[in-house]
């Protein structure tokens, strides 16, 4: 899907022509003399409207408007919130309605915020899962005009969010697909698949490396299964080779039947969502490729199945972890945390500025938060405050959960240096304070998105969450760098578009076919 921002005031809106033009209305609005505002005011006098949120009215062919079928769409206050819900709601009704341009004009006073809640709620609501169809949906809504008070001021809003769009949509197909064709593998060719195409580096890991490095934690998850593993080593470079990378770590549970310690069989379908993590970081580096901040960032995804079978792992195994400890296995479902400390060991080896880790982690969190905010639980302040904020900017949010020390106090083992579960209370806390006993030096934070990954019900489905607070966290990080050294460009180079990933300004040829191709990736997807 296409989207284009631009100024338009309620009088242009009503000229530029689309098959549907939805016109925003806040509570309060003061009717001008165009031909919307003739509309939406005789409408609410007549009560047959109201700027409330959730409140719609069609019209088809009303006097002196481009575009045939007009929505107007109450939004309340105007929050960006508010103008989610309204652009979500309008988008996902026109789904199947022969709308292939679709023009949105925001509320007069709507900001870049504003700006960005319209593009993803446009994105989102016109997805389409089709993979696995035989006679798939069709996604008609081929463009989304975007029509604000002040689009310049509001560009690089709009180009974040366009951006994070694209990575959240990868990040929902892959969670979707079936856990048949999901695999490990799989998930390994798309990423050398994406790197390819979108100009950074990619390494995969099978079992033999994966022997090698020591990782005996994470290998005995998989050892249960037949499909091999895979560790999936992202490399983008935004920056300078010094600059020290941002390291995102993604659980890639591919499907988590519990193992020995076998889960119930209602919903265990849901359980092919255990790689939003992983489908998290893919998506996050979908969105870096095209977006092309100045920082280093590091993908590291363990993936594997979890499965009981002759040769699994069972309830009193102890493992040893790449970073020496053991570890007693008392729960075999506890399998997150097993494959993630080992890549919270890797991570150390780049000598990070911050490590962050994304995982479907605990039931316990679902309860805690449900579907509404990941859970954040951060040993740094910095960190955890640029982690929420961002989560706040892209509607996508968080929110912080404790680490206190005498909650790490049940994973006492008898046999190991670590026991890989504690009792019920505080699940999800226990399972973060597993995972803090293995990360290293750098600030460390973890993203519990059990409730937020995925949603149940008639609506079952990947939601791509947390890749909107990942890039927008990423894209703050590349703004708030140490100052480059400048450097002499060539005279091609400069002529080029800015916002280049300074590392990349020695080498114009190699930076400017790896931008072509990730845009021709883009279409791909
Ligand atoms: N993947 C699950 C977590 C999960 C459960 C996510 C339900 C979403 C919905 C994880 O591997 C798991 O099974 N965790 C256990 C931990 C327990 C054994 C300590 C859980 O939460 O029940
Ligand atoms: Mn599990
Ligand atoms: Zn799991």
């Amino acid at each position: 899907m296409d989207f284009e921002l631009k100024t338009l005031d309620w009088a242009g809106a009503a000229n530029e022509k689309g098959d549907a033009l939805v016109v925003l209305v806040e509570e309060g609005f003061k009717p001008g003399a165009d031909a919307l505002s003739r509309l939406a005011a005789d409408a609410i006098k007549s009560k047959v409207f109201e700027a409330k949120p959730g409140k719609t009215l069609q019209a088809w062919r009303p006097a002196d408007i481009a575009s045939p079928r007009v929505i107007l769409a109450g939004c309340g206050d105007g929050s960006a919130r508010r103008v989610h819900a309204a652009v979500h709601a309008v988008a996902a009704s026109l789904r199947s309605a022969a709308v292939r341009r679709l023009v949105v004009c925001l509320p007069r006073e709507a900001g870049a915020h504003a700006v960005r809640a319209a593009v993803a709620a446009a994105a989102e609501a016109s997805y389409v899962y089709t993979s696995t169809k035989s006679k798939p949906e069709s996604r008609e809504i081929e463009k989304v005009v975007i029509g604000c008070a002040d689009a310049a001021a509001c560009q690089d809003d709009f180009t974040a969010a366009r951006g994070a769009a694209t990575g959240i949509e990868l990040a929902r197909e892959l969670g979707n697909l079936p856990p048949n064709m999901a695999t490990p593998t799989r998930l390994g060719e798309e990423a050398k698949r994406m790197a390819k195409a979108g100009g950074f580096q990619c390494e995969v890991l099978g079992p033999k490396e994966v022997a090698k490095a020591g990782m005996g934690s994470f290998m005995a998850v998989a050892q249960g299964s037949e499909e091999p593993l895979r560790f999936i080593v992202l490399k983008y470079q935004g920056a300078a080779a010094s600059e020290a990378p941002v390291v995102v770590i993604g659980k890639g549970i591919t499907f988590d039947s519990g193992g020995i310690s076998i889960k119930p069989a209602p919903e265990m379908d849901e359980m092919k969502f255990d790689m939003g993590g992983a489908a998290s970081v893919l998506g996050t580096f979908r969105a870096l490729a095209e977006l092309k901040p100045a920082l280093n960032v590091v993908g590291l995804i363990p993936a594997c199945e979890n499965m009981p079978s002759g040769r699994a792992f069972k309830p009193g195994d102890v493992v040893t972890s790449l970073s020496g400890q053991t570890i007693e296995v008392l729960n075999t479902d506890a399998e997150g945390r097993l494959i993630l400390c080992d890549a919270l060991s890797y991570a150390e080896r780049f000598k990070p500025r911050a490590v962050i880790d994304i995982a479907t982690l605990t039931g316990a969190c679902v309860i805690a938060l449900g579907g509404v905010r990941s859970g954040l639980f951060c040993s740094d302040e910095g960190l955890a405050q640029a982690l929420q904020s961002a989560g706040e900017v892209a509607l996508d949010p968080c929110w912080r959960m404790p680490l206190d020390e005498e909650y790490g106090e049940s994973l006492k083992s008898n046999f190991a240096d670590v026991a890989n579960v504690g009792g019920r209370p505080a699940g999800a806390v226990t399972a973060a304070k597993f995972l803090q006993r293995f990360a290293g030096k750098a600030p460390w934070a973890h993203l519990d998105i059990a409730g937020t990954a995925w949603k149940g019900g008639a609506a079952k489905g990947a939601t791509g969450r947390p890749v909107g607070l990942l890039v927008q966290y990423l894209l703050g990080q590349a703004q708030h760098r140490p100052a480059p050294v400048p450097k002499a460009g060539k005279a091609a180079d400069r002529a080029s578009k800015a916002a280049r990933p300074a590392a990349k300004r020695d080498k114009p040829a190699r930076a400017a076919r790896s931008r072509a191709t990730a845009q021709g990736g883009a279409r791909g997807t």
